[in-house]
């Protein structure tokens, strides 16, 4: 797979890393007294024991803020030293203004430049390279890239083939520029697709411009998940797996100079099938989406904070992050912690 950002310099790196996720538990066992589902299907299935769910008055900028602040502490940085702030999200506030610009009033990073990114699942990974060709041609130094979702107001909860699968959280980074060269956590080569012949196998069919929700169709509640999910397992694994091996062969790696693979946390089967193929171990295989389940543009940043934060990730191990999700959309980096 050949990739136009692979030219790109190494000078960006990872200054700090945070997270949060709501208070409020969903387990699998409460969503027994929802549907029809067990806690033996959904784990067995997918690997899923709970979720977290946003409060009433808790919007997708409010989990993005605090997992922004927590970033930003890691980092050791203020806010007026932010001059991009991107978040990637599929539940965003409102359509507009930005749920980034929203972010912005709530730290008071009155210097940065904001906007969202739609990429679903991949929306993370999709960020951080937009913020790394910034950082790089020297228009900005210093980006807030947050991963944020809250999924829990897009769910048909009376849909057991997708209500048991999702959650609400945020992840986030920032990223600089080195400019001495000797810091780690660099970011070595990143790998970006699309198939947007596949928009309907995963998608939210009402509520935008194409299908307003009206009177007559509100019931039909458009304005929800749809997904074909065996069809989505397919591509996830194939596509996952090739976004790791490009990523990978752009800085001369292979497989087996895997550290620590920080997936999308979908489902515990598609992770298992991609690195089975690939010959990676379990224990180099980083999984919290038996507390968490998929929470989609959030999943790979609240997995990368968790691993920074455990010491499962150490100086000098090459971590890839790789994602997948609606669109059909793809994404992977390759790190050297
Ligand atoms: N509880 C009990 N039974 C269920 C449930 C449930 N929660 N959900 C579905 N079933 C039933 C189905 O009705 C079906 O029954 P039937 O055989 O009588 O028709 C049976 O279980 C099998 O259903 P499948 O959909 O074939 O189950 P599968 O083994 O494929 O697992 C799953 C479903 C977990 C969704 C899987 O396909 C998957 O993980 N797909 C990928 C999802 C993904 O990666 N999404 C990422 C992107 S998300 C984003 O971008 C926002």
């Amino acid at each position: 797979m050949s990739d136009p950002d692979a030219t790109i310099e190494c000078t960006v790196t990872i200054a700090g890393t945070g997270s949060y996720v709501p208070e409020k538990v969903l387990s699998n066992a409460d969503l027994e007294g929802m549907v029809d589902t067990s806690d033996e299907w959904i784990t067995s299935r997918t690997g899923i024991r709970e979720r977290r769910i946003a409060a009433d008055g808790q919007s997708t900028s409010d989990l993005a803020t605090e997992a922004g602040k927590r970033a930003m502490a890691d980092a050791g940085i203020e806010p007026g030293e932010i001059d991009l702030i991107i978040v990637a999200t599929i539940s965003p506030d409102a359509f507009f203004p930005a749920t980034a610009c929203y972010v912005q009033k709530n730290l008071g990073a009155t210097n940065a430049m904001c906007f969202d990114v739609s990429a679903a699942c991949s929306g993370f990974l999709y960020a951080m390279q937009i913020s790394r060709h910034f950082i790089n041609t020297g228009n900005r130094k210093t980006a807030l890239v947050i991963g944020a979702e809250k999924l829990s107001s897009m769910v048909d909860w009376e849909d057991r083939n997708t209500c048991v699968l999702f959650g609400d959280g945020a992840g986030a980074a920032v990223l600089r520029r080195d400019d001495n060269g000797g810091a780690g956590r660099k970011i070595l080569s990143s790998s970006l697709g699309s198939d947007g012949r596949q928009t309907d196998i995963l998608h939210v069919p009402g509520g935008g411009s194409a299908c307003p929700i009206t009177p007559d169709n509100a019931d039909q509640k458009l304005n929800t998940i749809r997904m074909q999910g065996r069809e989505v397992y397919k591509y996830a694994v194939n596509a996952m797996r090739r976004a790791v091996e490009d990523a990978l062969q752009q800085a001369g790696l292979g497989a087996s100079d895997v550290d620590m693979l920080i997936p999308h946390q979908a489902n515990k089967r598609i992770i298992e099938a991609i690195t089975e193929r690939m010959g990676i171990p379990p224990e180099k295989t980083f999984i919290n989406l038996d507390r968490y389940g998929n929470t989609s543009a959030a999943a790979v940043a609240i997995a990368l904070d968790e691993a920074n934060k455990t010491g499962s990730i150490k100086a000098g191990d090459h971590v890839v992050l790789v994602a997948f999700g609606a669109g059909l959309t793809w994404a992977s980096t390759l790190v050297q912690w």
